[in-house]
């Protein structure tokens, strides 16, 4: 059961053929960067949630199918006990499997995975965190559970009356709508497809409880364009990520470009992290922590926070790392410089520091022979002063010809002032 869910959520549905096309984000270079009208006048009348990348766990890339109760308390006890609630990580979020059938009235209910949803909200809650849960705009969602499609309004009650903080909209079978509705009119199918997600909005306002409204559509039709528009708190740039080096390092180097879509209450979103999952060493947990945080990505843990060990614990909840992405000034960052498996990305940060991260996506250790540090395009005229957040230390001052040795899959990444 567990491997066919998985194998579902890495590739999405079969029949869901344009789930993950490229994988990655288009570059957006090129792209119309106007936010819609829209955008505006919607962030003026509600409240604002998200005022920088989300931060939580989430059931999916561990327990996929499998996750019960237990399993949400058990990760509520730990989000706490390991400092992991104190470093940011607030949200607990229930991905796909916990759907069970609707009653006479329509009214969805858990399954017998879990027993008890209002309950389990005022656990996760006495904790000091806040629940999230997952539908899709289709009749099923991704794993072919109960969903929403036509019980939008009724849903999203259900989800305020249970006190749900966070949903995830995954968009699934709708796909099946769309193409019923509008048959080789892929324009009309967005139409329609955008109009799901904004329907989801509506109701969702419509309780008065403020909710993070994650988009999942795979990056479809462009959504960094035109999600804020529809509510969207953040967007799923790509298809699923996976607990290996190669799709966590294309997903990730796939977000250039997408930078300007970023703000405050509106998120690029690569998917959740792999930290702790699979067989990632500690160089590649770091890079991908260090990638997440200079794209200002929303923090989901993915792993099982009952055998974490320290190192991962250490790379989960570094409070520099995390501060990049936190930064109050809400800015994604993007790639300066590409040499073959080298690349400089750099993060604006309040204060007039950047982040600036060489990553080493290379198979073997690189000593950046002949490659500038790129200061000037980091916005560095004159000198500059590194603080190295992964080694703990300072650098004083660097310049362009400052070498550093880059492991294997490895990542130096520098606060720079
Ligand atoms: C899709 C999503 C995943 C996960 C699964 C659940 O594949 O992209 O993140 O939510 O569905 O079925």
């Amino acid at each position: 059961m567990r491997d066919w869910l998985r194998m579902l959520g890495a590739g999405c549905l079969g029949f869901f053929v344009m789930c993950g096309v490229g994988g990655v984000a288009q570059s957006a270079a090129g792209a119309k960067a106007a936010p819609h009208k829209a955008v505006a006048k919607a962030a003026a009348k509600e409240p604002m949630v998200a005022a920088t990348p989300p931060m939580g766990w989430n059931s999916w890339n561990f327990f996929a199918g499998k996750v019960t109760d237990k399993d949400i308390r058990d990760t509520a006890d730990l989000l706490v006990s390991t400092g992991m609630r104190d470093a940011g990580y607030v949200y607990v979020n229930i991905d796909d499997t916990w759907e069970g059938d609707r009653d006479a009235q329509g009214r969805i209910q858990s399954n017998s995975k879990f027993p008890d949803m209002k309950a389990l909200a005022d656990y996760v809650h006495s904790k000091g965190l806040k629940l999230g849960i997952y539908s899709s705009p289709g009749a099923k969602t991704c794993a072919r559970f109960e969903a929403s499609l036509g019980h939008e309004e009724q849903d999203a009650q259900t989800y305020a009356d249970w006190g749900v903080d966070y949903l995830k909209y995954d968009l699934c079978s709708y796909r099946t709508v769309m193409t019923a509705q509008a048959p080789d009119d892929i324009p009309a199918q967005y139409k329609l497809m955008r109009e799901a997600y904004e329907k989801m909005h509506q109701a969702i306002l419509k309780t008065g409880r403020p909710m993070v409204y994650s988009l999942c559509q795979y990056g479809w039709d462009s959504v960094w364009e035109w999600g804020p528009s529809v509510g969207g708190n953040l967007w799923r740039t790509t298809g699923d990520i996976s607990a290996n080096f190669d799709r966590m390092s294309v997903i990730g180097r796939g977000q250039a470009g997408l930078a300007k879509f970023a703000a405050p209450g509106h998120w690029n979103d690569p998917d959740m992290l792999e930290v702790g999952n699979g067989k990632l060493t500690l160089d590649e947990n770091r890079t991908h922590m260090t990638l997440w945080a200079i794209l200002a990505a929303p923090l989901i843990a993915g792993n099982n926070l009952t055998q974490m060990t320290p190192e991962v614990g250490g790379v989960l909840m570094n409070k520099d790392v995390i501060a990049i992405d936190q930064d109050v000034l809400g800015r994604q960052g993007d790639r300066i410089f590409a040499q073959g498996p080298v690349e400089i990305w750099a993060k604006p940060l309040s204060g007039g520091r950047k982040a600036l991260a060489i990553f080493n996506f290379g198979e073997t250790a690189s000593e950046m022979r002949r490659i500038s540090l790129h200061l000037k395009e980091a916005g560095f005229l004159g000198h500059a002063i590194a603080h190295d957040v992964w080694a703990a230390k300072d650098l004083g001052p660097i310049s362009d010809d400052t070498k550093f040795s880059v492991p294997r899959h490895g990542v130096v990444l520098l606060v720079v002032r």
